[in-house]
């Protein structure tokens, strides 16, 4: 069945909100929960598509849990208490869920086939195939994708000295899950500063990680999760985890943040509805995660971080957001991957800002639940935004009003949430097709901007041939 999302222009946000709890938190207290020994208890928890997903593999594996409203409660006993698997464990359309199950039944010496969705199916896999094998775990995908097929592999698992290519929180936490299995320690680096929640979380749980930042870095230091001096590694961001035996992680007992991910909608939202005024309460500020606030504040963005505190390990905060004449700017380097998720929203912040945004260094939103390069220009254009498209990003010219229209979500959450976005203040409104897939992430998406004041409508279309009419 496939939904469409209106959003009419005209109206100016204003209000109050709290946001459900960040996704990547979700999926790693819901996984690590589950390897702890003891009752760990999450509020907040995202009751989306995605971490349904991990929630459903998780079951398929042993470990116990229970959902009350937002309350996530999960009885852990240990990797040991993993059941094996026959059947395939369904990961959805979740790439989170594939990437960190693999490590973690690498590290629990659990044989599976993990698969998902046809585009879950084409996310690269070879970037945890080949150092899961490094470290002796016998894994084989199909031309470098899932379904991915775990055998039984000889443990102890071998510690890993690995520079990653790209950067990339979900290769790196899976990589860190099989460390936790291996006889040494494992150290892993990385171009650029991918979030370093898994990091975070498996400290509070008692495993020793360090993270090395390079010594310039730009992250404001009262943010970063540890630093150990003065060592640099030739400018890359180092995370070193060290095995202890037995393993024996200790129950979460958390409150999450909202996620910044999703406030980055709202953000933009309210940036460019004249007259917007909002405020968001108790938002994930994770220095690896508010590239886009930076972006933003360097375009002309009023927009404040207030109430700034650390909420189980991971720092967060309000955000005070005023609608705001914006101009071009440029974004490449780190702040792209700290960033990595925002491009959807923040390419409609470019639409309606004046001059030119650059978006370069940025090849891997080509990877992303649809090519976000592609995909994100040919559907700006077609509401009338002036886009070049780059083999490692964008530039859009941005103008005041662009004309609105009928688009597709090409099964992707941020895309659909950010291009419904620009009906706010566009000549005419605009239709996204395809917007049911807004759940997998956000599924307030729509109820929140309209409690904000937006004027939006949401129609189901029935039949294939209708749905096969559209963009
Ligand atoms: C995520 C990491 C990012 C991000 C994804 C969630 C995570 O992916 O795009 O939405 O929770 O670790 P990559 O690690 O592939 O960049």
């Amino acid at each position: 069945m496939s939904t469409s999302l209106t959003i009419y222009p005209g109206q100016s946000l204003q209000g109050t909100v709290s946001l459900p709890g960040d996704k990547s938190l979700s999926h790693r207290a819901a996984l690590f929960a589950g390897l702890a020994h003891g009752v760990s208890r999450v509020d907040n928890f995202l009751n989306a598509g995605v971490t349904q997903a991990m929630l459903v593999a998780l079951a398929a594996l042993g470990i116990h849990w229970e959902m009350d409203g937002t309350r996530l409660t999960v009885y852990g006993s240990g990797f040991e208490g993993l059941r094996s698997q026959d059947g395939i464990l369904d990961c959805g359309s979740s790439a989170t869920t594939l990437r960190l199950l693999a490590g973690a039944l690498a590290a629990g010496g659990v044989p599976a086939t993990l698969d998902g969705s046809p585009g879950l199916r084409h996310r690269p896999m070879i970037r945890i195939i080949e150092p899961l094998r490094q470290m002796g775990v016998v894994i084989q995908g199909q031309d470098g994708c899932a379904p991915l097929v775990l055998g039984c592999s000889e443990r102890p698992l071998r510690g890993l000295n690995y520079a990653l290519a790209v950067s990339s929180a979900q290769v790196k936490s899976c990589l860190l899950l099989a460390a936790l299995a291996a006889d040494s320690p494992t150290t892993l680096s990385e171009p650029g500063p991918s979030r370093d929640h898994t990091e975070r979380m498996l400290r509070s749980m008692g495993v020793s990680i360090d993270s090395i930042q390079p010594a310039a870095d730009a992250i404001a230091p009262q943010f970063l999760s540890s630093q150990t001096g003065s060592e640099v590694h030739h400018a890359a961001y180092v995370t070193r985890l060290i095995p202890s035996h037995p393993l024996n992680l200790a129950p979460l007992n958390l409150t999450l943040p909202g996620d910044i991910s999703s406030a980055a909608f709202l953000i933009v939202a309210a940036l460019i509805s004249p007259g917007s005024y909002i405020y968001l309460q108790n938002i994930g500020l994770n220095p690896t995660r508010i590239g886009l606030i930076e972006a933003l504040a360097e375009m002309g963005a009023d927009l404040q971080m207030v109430n700034l505190c650390l909420q189980g390990g991971e720092p967060a905060g309000d955000l005070v957001v005023r609608a705001s004449t914006l101009h071009g700017t440029r974004v490449s380097g780190s702040l792209v991957v700290r960033m990595i998720d925002e491009f959807p929203a923040f390419a409609v912040a470019a639409a309606f800002a004046q001059g030119r945004t650059v978006v370069s260094q940025a090849e891997e939103l080509h990877h992303k639940e649809s090519d976000r390069i592609t995909a994100l220009c040919t559907e700006l254009r077609r509401l009338g935004v002036q886009v070049e498209e780059a083999v490692d990003g964008f530039t859009i010219i941005g103008r005041e009003c662009p004309q609105g229209g009928e688009v597709a979500s090409h099964g992707d959450h941020r895309l659909a949430m950010a291009l419904a976005l620009v009906g706010l203040a566009a000549r005419q409104p605009v239709t996204v097709h395809g917007a049911e897939v807004i759940g997998e992430s956000f599924p307030e998406f729509g109820p929140i901007l309209a409690a904000l004041g937006a004027r939006l409508e949401q129609a189901v279309l029935q039949t294939h041939q209708e749905a096969s009419k559209l963009p």
